[in-house]
């Protein structure tokens, strides 16, 4: 239920809250200058390689106090300084945004501040607001997570339209699925990047699928990949160890080039040569340095996040929030978290 209020433009000291996943976030901004972002990360998941939403909400559940403390601590600000509050709305698993969504509800009322909903997507662009460079508008952004591929031409800072995105699995599945069958830790996506940094991607053909338009699909190439190591293993039981980098490069360079080929489909297609990545697999080494390449060749300006604003964190959710304020965009407590909220969808009603 959201709705327009009359919001103090000069003061916005604003807290917010990311609980989406299985990182525990607190930030505070103020005026747009984040002033702390703290992260907790669950560790709990490691022991069954992937996330366990009821032990991420447990997690979340005893995190919370703790980390927003923190970041109050951190910015030397007090909640009565405070304008607003904001949180994840969505998307993300219902059970972990719930325990953001309260807490914060429940912050807005004793403190009787608005409450602000945040689109956790919206936030990993707007990200690139944190800190200089800026993009400048209209910008192409590619959002590469754990559950999400989206190409997005963004024309304000809450003006964005998704113009392609995956038909089935997210690039960071892709990489944490594969990682797994490679017997790396989970989350696999950073262990498979060190190691394919050792190795030569061109030793190991895997399918790179392309679908129509901006379309991605990632579900070939993890198929490919399981019936491909099941095939060598019947040789050779110690295959994927002789040859763990050479398999991480291969798999790697593959799934960069079908980012890549869209992206620079995306370009052409729009003409926007202020291209940004965002999203927890824009930390990958290969990507960065693979796009920094590819914009050198075709003239494009690109913006790469801090490692830090990658992966899920609170100062993105303050920066949507900090814009959101401005604009006046504020919710009443009736509002509830949206496990699948979408680009420009009214909440969740
Ligand atoms: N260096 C890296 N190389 C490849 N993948 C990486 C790297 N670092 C992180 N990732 C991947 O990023 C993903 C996590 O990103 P993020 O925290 O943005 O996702 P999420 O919040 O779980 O999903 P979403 O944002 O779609 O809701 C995981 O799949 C992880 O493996
Ligand atoms: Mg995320």
């Amino acid at each position: 239920m959201r709705k327009s209020t009359a919001t103090d433009a000069s003061s916005s000291v604003i807290l917010a809250v990311e609980s989406s996943c299985d990182e525990t976030s607190a930030a505070i901004s103020k005026n747009g200058e984040i002033l702390s972002n703290i992260v907790a990360t669950q560790a709990v998941h490691e022991n069954y390689g992937g996330v366990v939403p009821e032990l991420a909400s447990r997690a979340h559940q005893q995190n919370i106090v703790p980390i927003v403390h923190q970041a109050l601590q951190k910015a030397n600000i007090t909640k009565t300084m405070l304008n607003a509050v904001a949180y994840t709305q969505g998307p993300g698993l219902l059970g972990a945004l719930l325990v953001g969504s309260s807490f914060v509800k429940s912050l807005a009322w004793g403190l009787q501040i608005p409450l602000i909903s945040v689109n956790h997507m919206q936030a990993h662009i707007l990200a690139h607001f944190i800190e200089s460079p800026r993009p400048q508008f209209p910008f192409l952004c590619l959002t590469v997570s754990g559950g999400h591929t989206q190409l997005v031409v963004v024309r304000d800072y809450l003006a964005m339209e998704i113009i392609g995105e995956t038909m089935d699995d997210a690039v960071g599945e892709a990489f944490d699925k594969i990682a797994k069958l490679l017997g790396l830790p989970y989350p696999g996506g950073p262990h498979l990047d060190r190691s394919a940094q050792q190795g030569n991607p061109e030793r190991f053909s895997f399918p790179a699928t392309s679908m129509p338009e901006l379309n991605f699909s990632f579900s070939g190439i993890k198929t490919a990949v399981l019936y491909f190591l099941r095939d060598q293993l019947k040789h050779n039981k110690q295959f994927i160890e002789e040859n763990l980098s050479d398999l991480c490069a291969s798999v790697q360079s593959t799934l960069i080039s079908m980012l890549l080929e869209k992206v620079e489909a995306a370009a052409s297609q729009t003409g926007i040569r202020e291209i940004a990545i965002a999203g927890g697999v824009s930390a990958n080494s290969g990507l960065r340095s693979q796009l920094q390449v590819l914009a050198t060749q075709k003239q494009w300006q690109v913006y790469i996040p801090k490692i830090e604003y990658c992966t899920d964190n609170a100062a993105m959710i303050a920066m949507a929030a900090h814009y959101q304020y401005l604009a006046g965009l504020t919710d009443t407590l009736a509002v509830s978290p949206n496990p699948r909220l979408k680009f420009g969808s009214e909440n969740n009603d």
